[in-house]
């Protein structure tokens, strides 16, 4: 008997100090709490885990620079947070986000910038929908897996309330397509920052709430129809940034400058300038004319020799039918004139003939060679 009081004792015991813990004015070593403001503080501490002992008044949690590597799931019980609704794991070294860590009830704004992360899982929000409304996730994303779950995570439709995402200082290349698709509700994205080359095929439809898209210095050379379509389809799309883009000024701009001269969505764009190539470098966008681009029709060079060989000859065979004809027409001077010509020969060959005679005389050699002395 005496073992199983023990055994009681000891499986109460853990559950009583929590709940001592829990109780409301209490405070998590490492952290500062304040329970007017609702706020739980832990800073710059040396915390590996999120603290199991949070106050359940917690509104507004920060636990920044520390070193906290990974967010398991039930890191934030629901249950016991009720009103949690912002969340700050800024700077920590976060690598791994798991299923079910931050299913929370209240979560409006989430800050996961300048972390490393390198798995995030698709279903780090729960099952249900998540009532988020930003997402910070700057300087955070370091491996395309990464960034291919965080599409998975959007397109799957748990944050259908956000209005803010923050993708800014990735170095980002390429964005999954349909990444964008369902967010209803988004007002702002920033993709400022990264290393994007093309938009191509980056879908921005349903974005009928977006107001502003940064994509200022990333690595964009052209904007394509359909990405400018789009553009001009989202009615509250107001404020978009293009600035230091390294912008190509051959023929494939055109698009872009045709609706940047018509379009006011874009900010400063008497600002975008070229970046190559080299002769148009530094030149304004809008002040491409038709006539520094060399847009001519373009032609596959195969065709172009085959005609120009085709044109050789015909060019050729009527030279060579012209020369036939002049000498069909004159042929009667033809005919004259190899006569006058044969005449002329006999006339020359009889004279030579006669030198000849002269020059085989012995006596007129002599002479000659003596005349010499
Ligand atoms: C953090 O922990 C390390 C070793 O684990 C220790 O050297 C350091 O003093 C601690 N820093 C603080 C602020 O407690
Ligand atoms: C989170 O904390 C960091 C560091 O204190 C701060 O720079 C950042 O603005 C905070 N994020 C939000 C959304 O308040
Ligand atoms: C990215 O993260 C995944 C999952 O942790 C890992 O398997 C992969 O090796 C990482 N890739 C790179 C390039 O770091
Ligand atoms: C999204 O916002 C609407 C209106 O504010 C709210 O009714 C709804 O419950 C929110 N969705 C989630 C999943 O919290
Ligand atoms: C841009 O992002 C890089 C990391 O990708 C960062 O080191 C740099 O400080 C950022 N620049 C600005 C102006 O924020
Ligand atoms: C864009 O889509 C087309 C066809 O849908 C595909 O051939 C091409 O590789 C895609 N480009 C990029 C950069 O994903
Ligand atoms: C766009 O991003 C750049 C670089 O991060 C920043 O300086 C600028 O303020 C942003 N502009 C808007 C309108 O958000
Ligand atoms: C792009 O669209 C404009 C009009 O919307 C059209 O005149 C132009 O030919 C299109 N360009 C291409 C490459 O299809
Ligand atoms: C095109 O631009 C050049 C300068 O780049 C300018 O001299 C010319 O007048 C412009 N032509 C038209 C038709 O606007
Ligand atoms: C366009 O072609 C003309 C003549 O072929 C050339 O002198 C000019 O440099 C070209 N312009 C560009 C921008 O390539």
């Amino acid at each position: 008997m005496p073992g199983r009081g023990a055994l009681c004792l000891g499986l109460l015991l853990p559950v009583l100090l929590r709940c001592g813990s829990a109780q409301p004015g209490g405070c998590p070593a490492l952290c500062e709490c304040s329970e007017p403001a609702r706020t739980v503080k832990c800073v710059n501490r040396n915390l590996t885990a999120v603290p199991p002992d949070l106050p359940p008044y917690v509104r507004s949690l920060f636990i920044t620079g520390n070193p906290l590597t990974d967010l398991p799931a039930g890191a934030f019980p629901a249950q016991r947070l009720p009103d949690l609704a912002s969340l700050n794991l800024s700077g920590n070294h976060l690598r791994t986000v798991e299923a079910g860590s931050l299913a929370l009830p209240a979560l409006r704004q989430l800050d996961l910038s300048g972390n490393a992360l390198a798995s995030f899982s698709p279903q780090a929000f729960g099952e249900g929908g998540s009532p988020l409304e930003e997402l910070a996730l700057r300087g955070a994303l370091r491996n395309h897996s990464v960034l291919l779950s965080l599409a998975a995570l959007l397109q799957s439709g748990a944050l259908r309330n956000l209005s803010r995402l923050e993708l800014a200082d990735n170095e980002l290349l390429l964005l999954p397509a349909g990444m964008f698709t369902a967010l209803p509700a988004l007002r702002q994205l920033d993709l400022s920052n990264n290393s994007l080359v093309g938009l191509r095929n980056v879908s921005f439809q349903g974005l009928g709430q977006l107001q502003s898209l940064n994509l200022s210095d990333n690595s964009l050379g052209v904007l394509w129809n359909n990405t400018l379509a789009q553009f001009r389809s989202l009615p509250a799309l107001r404020h978009i940034v293009l600035r230091r883009n390294t912008w190509v000024c051959d023929c494939a701009i055109e698009d872009l400058v045709t609706w940047l001269k018509e379009s006011d969505q874009v900010e400063g764009k008497e600002a975008l300038t070229c970046a190559s190539p080299e002769k148009m470098l530094g030149k304004a966008l809008l002040k491409i004319n038709g006539s520094d681009l060399n847009c001519s029709v373009p032609v596959d060079l195969p065709s172009q020799l085959q005609t120009s060989y085709v044109f050789l000859g015909i060019v050729l065979a009527l030279i060579g039918a012209i020369f036939l004809l002049v000498l069909y027409l004159n042929r009667k001077g033809i005919k004259k004139w190899m006569h006058n010509i044969r005449d002329a020969c006999r006339d020359h060959m009889e004279g030579y003939h006669y030198r000849y005679e002269i020059n085989a005389d012995p006596r007129l050699t002599n002479l000659s060679s003596n005349s010499d002395v």
